[in-house]
């Protein structure tokens, strides 16, 4: 096990569009995905894709923590997941827009707008499928990580940049709070 130096932006590895994971069961794959729960920990992360810790493969692991779950029915709390080779389908046009960081910007908060609902596709390293229809913080924190695996940051997805500041900074003016389920323009 060991702790992953973890790219920043401006890392062209993050702007890659990452390849299929040729056998999700493969000893090196287990290997990856253990030392990338070990450094998600480390730094108290919700989420981390491959490419973040310069490998440019399809997979990432998430949780939902209950602080972040908006409470919805389809928006648990849900414990350590890899999602390997993941397809993601957009469901119905609700929109969201909540809070977000990324390891990868460290220090810095932004308000991303997201589809509501959603549902994803993929596997384990047993090769056993993993899918989830979800909503809310689960929905946006898998759209996050997807799009980390076509090369997408989330300043790529917003619309209101003023919502986008320091961590530190948005706390001390009592950043506003975000309602998940907001419908926007
Ligand atoms: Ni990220």
């Amino acid at each position: 096990m060991a702790i992953l130096k973890i790219a920043r932006m401006g890392h062209p590895v993050l702007l890659q569009v990452a390849e299929p994971v040729a056998d999700p069961t493969a000893p090196e794959i287990k290997r990856l995905i253990a030392d990338m729960f070990e450094t998600l920990d480390d730094i108290q992360g919700a989420g981390l894709a491959a490419p973040q810790v310069h490998v440019p493969l399809r997979l990432f692991i998430f949780r939902v923590l209950s602080t972040r779950a908006a409470g919805d029915p389809d928006d648990r709390p849900i414990g350590n997941t890899v999602v390997i080779n993941p397809k993601l389908t957009f469901i119905g046009a609700q929109k969201q827009i909540g809070w977000e960081g990324c390891l990868s910007i460290p220090g810095i908060r932004a308000g991303v707008p997201r589809a509501w609902r959603i549902r994803y596709e993929g596997v384990d390293t047993d090769n056993q499928p993993v899918t989830g229809e979800v909503t809310g913080a689960h929905a946006a924190i898998v759209q996050h990580e997807y799009d980390h695996l076509d090369g997408v940051l989330y300043p790529m997805r917003m619309t209101d940049f003023s919502l986008f500041g320091f961590i530190e900074d948005l706390a001390k003016a009592g950043a506003p709070e975000l309602s998940r389920a907001r419908p926007l323009p």
